[in-house]
């Protein structure tokens, strides 16, 4: 059992990250400004975990960047904040081309806050939210972690940075203990309904908009591209359900504390890829809802591919996925069935 904090904690992958770190026993303080979240995520995951675990999750509000913040955290506990689990971000490529400079702040700059005080409370194991699209477009497919990293927009650029900044520390000294987890397409719910991924607005990525489609907040689906060089003509990604996500951070954490301090970086992925159409069927067979789509032009940034290689995960981890597709489309369903506007206290836009 560990004294763990949670940056990020009640973000989409956070608050499910959470829910699996209590399960195992670990004590935690979520931090979150809530730019990109509700707190209401953290109510239902101290819910979640019962009454084993509901006392065991402290939640603080305030941002990454704030050193007095993480001091409090770090030197106000009896005892020692053993590792960080470092979820806090800004995520959408899109934005991050309008937004350099806040991407780089948070990302980057938050990132170095948080080390300097860990430095100085002598906490110096964290996991790290890396990302695929530090690959940028993949050179081979399945994609390894040997691969370049050759980031292509502003957002993969920080995550780009952030690595190479780990890599920097664990080399100044001995004593760190880092993963760096590249995670592919994070998609899918607990099984429950009561925490998912509740994006503000006009949802950026597939499957929340398909979702939304399906409960009838969005009328169709746009496809973006069916003219690319994949077997039906739409990209094909590696979809990994959320909650195999958060176990995937159970065991690299768990990695980190048994062994001798290291620097691992590894793809959590499945190894399985899939387009656009068969997510639609699947969705439509999960749902027995009909999503209506209508084929555009492609999105700027867009690879044809992305799947990880995820051999590397199974034999230093210990670690796979198991949920397939087919529960990563009914576990949204569930989610949005149950809460069509997310967390009810974000704000939203007009639907299309
Ligand atoms: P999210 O936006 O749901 O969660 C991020 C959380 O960080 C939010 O709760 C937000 O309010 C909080 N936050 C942002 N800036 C902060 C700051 N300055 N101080 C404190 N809290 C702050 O995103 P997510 O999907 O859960 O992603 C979590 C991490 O994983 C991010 O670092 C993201 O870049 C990375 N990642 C996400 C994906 C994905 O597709 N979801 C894929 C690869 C990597
Ligand atoms: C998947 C496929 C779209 C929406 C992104 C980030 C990546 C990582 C994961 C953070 C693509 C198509 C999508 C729509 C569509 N995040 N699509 N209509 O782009 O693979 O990855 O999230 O680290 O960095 O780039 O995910 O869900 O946006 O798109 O046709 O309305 O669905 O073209 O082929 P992507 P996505």
């Amino acid at each position: 059992m560990a004294q763990l904090l949670i940056t990020g904690g009640a973000g989409f992958i956070g608050s499910h990250t959470c829910l699996a770190l209590l399960k195992e026993g670990h004590n935690l303080f979520a931090l979150d400004n809530y730019c990109n979240s509700s707190p209401r995520s953290l109510e239902r995951v101290s819910v979640l975990a019962g009454i084993d675990g509901r006392d065991r999750i402290k939640v603080v509000k305030g941002d990454i960047r704030n050193k007095d913040v993480l001091r409090k955290v770090f030197g106000g506990q009896d005892q020692p904040i053993d590792a960080v689990v470092h979820f806090a971000g800004l995520k959408a490529v899109g934005e991050s081309f309008l937004y350099p400079l806040s991407y780089w702040d948070v990302n980057v700059n938050g990132t170095l806050c948080l080390l300097e005080v860990m430095k100085t409370y002598g906490c110096r194991t964290i996991v790290f939210s890396s990302s695929a699209t530090v690959y940028g477009f993949p050179q081979k497919i399945p994609t390894s972690e040997t691969s370049n990293v050759q980031p292509i927009n502003p957002y993969g650029s920080t995550k780009a940075a952030v690595e190479q900044l780990l890599a920097h520390l664990a080399d100044s000294e001995p004593g760190w203990r880092i993963a760096c987890l590249r995670y592919f397409n994070p998609v899918g719910a607990h099984p429950s309904g009561s925490i998912g991924e509740a994006p503000i607005g006009i949802p950026n990525n597939l499957f929340p908009f398909v979702s939304q489609v399906a409960v009838g907040i969005r009328k169709e689906l746009e496809i973006f591209g069916a003219d690319w060089p994949t077997p039906d003509g739409t990209p094909v990604r590696d979809y990994i359900h959320v909650m195999d996500l958060a176990e995937g951070h159970c065991a690299a954490l768990q990695a980190l504390l048994r062994e001798p301090p290291q620097l691992i970086t590894t793809n959590l992925g499945s190894g399985q890829g899939y387009s656009v159409l068969q997510i639609v069927k699947s969705f439509e067979e999960a749902t027995g809802r009909h999503i209506p789509y209508k084929i555009t032009p492609r999105r700027q940034g867009d690879a044809a591919f992305s799947i990880a290689d995820p051999t590397f995960a199974k034999n230093r981890l210990g670690w796979a996925t198991k949920r397939t597709l087919l529960d990563m489309c009914r576990d949204s369903w569930v989610w949005q069935q149950l809460n069509p506007f997310g967390y009810g206290d974000q704000k939203d836009d007009d639907s299309n």
